[in-house]
């Protein structure tokens, strides 16, 4: 055990309002991550948390379904009563219609209470979030402390999107809206700013210069699944590249910025947005792939095939993607010319996310019995499997004259830190309530990230753009169509 001083940094006491406080998202995530830090004593405070459902019907199984959520988190050595401790901060309040008089029983429970600050967190559809913003507000529960987290999907365009921001920013300024993407919460990612801005020697050669292109893969290989609905709208693009991958990409492409704080970042992050070139109809067809999963054998070993997509939805057709590929310029100074290629979808081989940053070669060739000498490739391993692998051609020994192999050096997460990783919602729960914005979007990130996807979904509207069907359980389409000299690494 590495017994390295932690800092635990003292959170005031609060109320956390959870809207959808029922749902999936928040009793597989929310509650974990609240628990996780309350055992490791993170939250030392007074706290409540104000579970808010629409329904009753549901009360009687919320805290068996909880306990056994939480108990499915816990890799470590707990003593398990702790999760009745937990509950004694729970309480369930039903809100069926967002009337005044459901919002005058929540008032009456907050003020019971003395805490500092009042986390409204709305994990239910976006359409609800107006709603339930202007109720607070005319219920006199929003002050100057109060924050709002946001889950996604924070629209379905860029329209939709402006639209949802314009009512909840009636009631909450910007420094108290919390957009919450959770890779930003994941250590790996984290570390991204670390590895770029802690260490010189790949800070120095971070541009077109020396690196040749970069990967982002986020593979995966669940399907749809009880998400039929909000998937058919969204489908890869919007569910997965407007947010995360698109955050990733702009935390390894931006500037460094001039300090740690969040609008120095989120400037810096904005910029690359901003940057990125535009797709048209022409454009559209060279840089992009898109795919649908077909039903098949996620692994050789299984016996177990699963469904199609269309199978999965309960529909005959349907022209949502489950794979996107993209071949993508940010047109400044420093990437001309490097194509980020961004790779995602659903029934995949294998649970894959990482990004491969691929060095030029050499400038002139030693070696030339070998052929062209390969470039170093930085590969980040965001997950499973965290870590990062530096490749490097090495000789081969013996004495059969230069000749070598690329080999990677590495560094594992698990075998280097024996620490838990935390859940990246744990690390964004607690960036909340300490009033740390750095790992949360501003909406003009949000809008720019918008305005380049609807390029893309023009695109294919226009091209009458089709989906390549592929074999659950494939690597998917377009590995060969963007770029053969760039294959995803691991084809
Ligand atoms: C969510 C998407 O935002 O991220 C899901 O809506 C996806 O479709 C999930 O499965 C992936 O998150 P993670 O942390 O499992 O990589």
């Amino acid at each position: 055990m590495n017994h390295t001083a932690k800092k635990i940094l003292k959170i005031k006491p609060f109320n956390t309002v959870i809207f959808g406080g029922d749902g999936d998202l928040a009793i597989r995530k929310i509650y974990p991550a609240l628990f996780h830090r309350y055992v490791d004593n993170q939250i030392k405070c007074d706290f409540n948390i104000y579970a808010i459902t629409r329904s009753k019907k549901k009360h009687s199984n919320f805290y068996s379904d909880l306990k056994y959520s939480i108990e499915k988190t816990i890799d470590y050595d707990l003593d398990k009563t702790k999760i009745e401790d937990f509950f004694q901060n729970i309480k369930l309040i039903n809100i069926p219609k967002h009337t005044e008089i459901d919002y005058e029983i929540l008032k009456g429970e907050l003020n019971k209470t003395t805490s500092f600050q009042n986390i409204f967190y709305f994990s239910t559809p976006a359409d609800a979030f107006g709603e339930i913003s202007d109720m607070l507000k005319k219920s006199q529960l929003i002050n100057s402390r109060s924050k709002v987290v946001l889950e996604k999907p924070l629209g379905f365009s860029l329209a939709s999107s402006k639209d949802i921001n314009s009512k909840i920013s009636k009631c909450f300024s910007e420094s108290q809206i919390y957009r919450i993407d959770h890779y930003l919460g994941k250590e790996t990612v984290q570390n991204l700013m670390v590895l770029r801005f802690a260490n010189h020697l790949f800070e120095h050669s971070w541009s077109s210069e020396d690196i040749d292109s970069v990967q982002i893969t986020v593979a995966e290989t669940i399907g749809v699944e009880k998400r039929a609905n909000y998937y058919e709208q969204s489908g890869a693009l919007l569910d997965m590249v407007q947010n995360h991958l698109l955050q990733l990409l702009c935390l390894i492409a931006m500037e460094p910025p001039a300090k740690l704080e969040a609008n120095f970042v989120r400037n810096e992050k904005l910029k690359v947005l901003k940057s990125l070139r535009f797709f048209n109809e022409e454009s559209i067809l060279k840089g992009t792939v898109k795919g649908q999963y077909l039903g098949g054998k996620l692994d050789d070993e299984s016996e177990n095939q699963v469904s199609s997509y269309l199978q999965d939805i309960n529909k005959f057709e349907s022209e949502t993607e489950t794979f996107v590929a993209i071949k993508a310029y940010i047109d400044n100074w420093r990437w001309k010319n490097t194509p980020f290629y961004l790779r995602t979808g659903k029934r995949m081989k294998k649970r894959y996310s990482e990004i491969i940053i691929n060095f030029k070669s050499v400038r002139h060739n030693l070696f030339p019995s070998q052929g062209d000498i390969p470039g170093n490739a930085l590969i980040i391993r965001l997950q499973p499997e965290e870590g990062i692998e530096l490749v490097q051609m090495t000789k081969l020994p013996g004495p059969g004259g230069y000749r070598y192999k690329p080999i990677s050096l590495k560094l594992d997460y698990l075998d280097s830190f024996y620490e838990r990783l935390p859940e990246a919602y744990e690390r964004l729960i607690i960036d909340v309530l300490r009033g740390e914005q750095t790992l949360f979007m501003r909406q003009d990130e949000l809008e720019a990230a918008w305005a380049w996807i609807e390029s893309i979904k023009n695109g294919w509207e226009k091209t009458k753009f089709k989906n390549i069907l592929y074999e659950a359980g494939s690597w998917g389409p377009g590995n060969e169509i963007l770029d053969k000299k760039h294959a995803w690494s691991k084809l």
